[in-house]
């Protein structure tokens, strides 16, 4: 598949923002397919992939680099990498791209968690416009595919992100999504799509809006109130791949197609297939956080929510996933996903 061209790319522009631990290659398979089956739209849908350590990568940890694999199925891709050493970041990145040419790179500049700032990576990058716009002009020069970043507001002040993407852009960022929120905010309060929008007035290149786009519905209203290029889902995607489907619904003045019990668990186990093939059979416990967000909110789940929490083998969850579907009408669609998301 040909490099991204962020600037061509059809209007708007959807993504699956990146998610540590959650945007692995199963999950963003899931969601490719999900999408696909829905309404036909002109621009592709864009996994960013889950960020990885450029230290890890380059000092050849077998199991980050193993984190950069994509299936064809996935992509468009873009790899997003963290660090705060422009040379170490352009060497990763050079490394990633000749191993599994992910269609975009991008840099996290937005994280945070302590173990990530601490180190200057993520978020304490927008206190050093020049290092950042450093590791910009490194890693472009050490790759031939489009280069973008992720940052959020500032890190105290929500006007900080203007000039900071003013840098970035003059590095030669192809790109910036901007979380409508400070690092002081951490997840607290609400995304403001408007300050992004100063970020899109102050820059040529194009910018995505990200934060609290949690329902089809709002992708409409934070791009009216950003007048961003597109639109970058997190927490709205987490056991629910079918938003990208709605959301290309929506776009299409097309009302909002509800997803049946049916649906839901024939894509749980089809999740299930993909992250046992991707992880080996014994990896039935690390598939425990995507069903708790599948089943988030259901009423009447504690006995089942419990058994799926301690069962360790496909066989066991298999059984328990044949009884809760043995027990529900496969085509009720009770909408029991809460609108506002408050989870980290
Ligand atoms: C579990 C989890 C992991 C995350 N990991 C990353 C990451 O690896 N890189 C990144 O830039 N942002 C990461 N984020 C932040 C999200 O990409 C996104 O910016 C944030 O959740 C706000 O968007 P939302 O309201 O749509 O969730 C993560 C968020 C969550 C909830």
């Amino acid at each position: 598949m040909a490099a991204l061209n962020w600037s061509e790319l059809p209007r708007p522009i959807i993504a699956l923002s990146p998610m540590a631990d959650m945007t692995d290659s199963a999950f963003c398979r899931v969601v490719q397919e999900v999408t696909d089956a829905g309404q036909p739209t002109p621009s592709p849908l864009v996994m960013f992939r889950e960020m990885v350590s450029a230290e890890a990568v380059v000092r050849g940890n077998d199991k980050t680099l193993g984190m950069t694999a994509i299936h064809e199925a996935e992509r468009p891709l873009v790899q997003q990498i963290f660090g705060s050493d422009p040379v170490t970041m352009a060497k990763a990145a050079s490394m990633i791209e000749a191993e599994h040419h992910p269609e975009g790179f991008d840099i996290n500049m937005g994280c945070p968690v302590y173990k990530i700032v601490h180190n200057f990576n993520g978020a304490a990058l927008m206190q050093n416009a020049e290092l950042a716009g450093n590791i910009v002009r490194a890693m472009k020069a050490a790759i031939t595919v489009p280069l973008s970043v992720k940052i959020r507001l500032g890190w105290s002040e929500p006007t900080e992100c203007v000039a900071f993407a003013q840098a970035l852009e003059a590095a030669g960022a192809n790109l910036i999504t901007v979380h409508g929120r400070t690092k002081l905010q951490g997840y607290s309060g609400v995304a403001d799509w408007r300050q992004v929008g100063e970020v899109k007035k102050a820059v040529s290149i194009p910018v995505l809006v990200n934060g609290d786009v949690h329902t089809a519905e709002k992708v409409v209203e934070a791009l009216k109130q950003s007048n961003a290029d597109g639109v970058l889902i997190a927490r709205g995607a987490l056991g629910n791949p079918w938003i990208f489907a709605q959301i290309n619904e929506v776009l299409a003045g097309l009302p909002v197609t509800p997803i049946t019990i049916g649906e839901r668990l024939r894509v749980v186990r089809r999740h299930l297939n993909l992250h046992l093939e991707q992880y080996g059979e014994a990896s039935v416990p690390t598939f425990r956080k995507h069903l708790s967000w599948y089943f988030k909110g259901l009423p009447h789940m504690k006995d089942y929510k419990e058994g799926m929490m301690k069962a360790s083998t496909r066989v066991e969850l298999e059984t328990i996933l044949d009884s809760f579907l043995a027990a529900h009408n496969t085509t009720d669609t009770t909408s029991y996903r809460p609108d506002v998301i408050t989870k980290k």
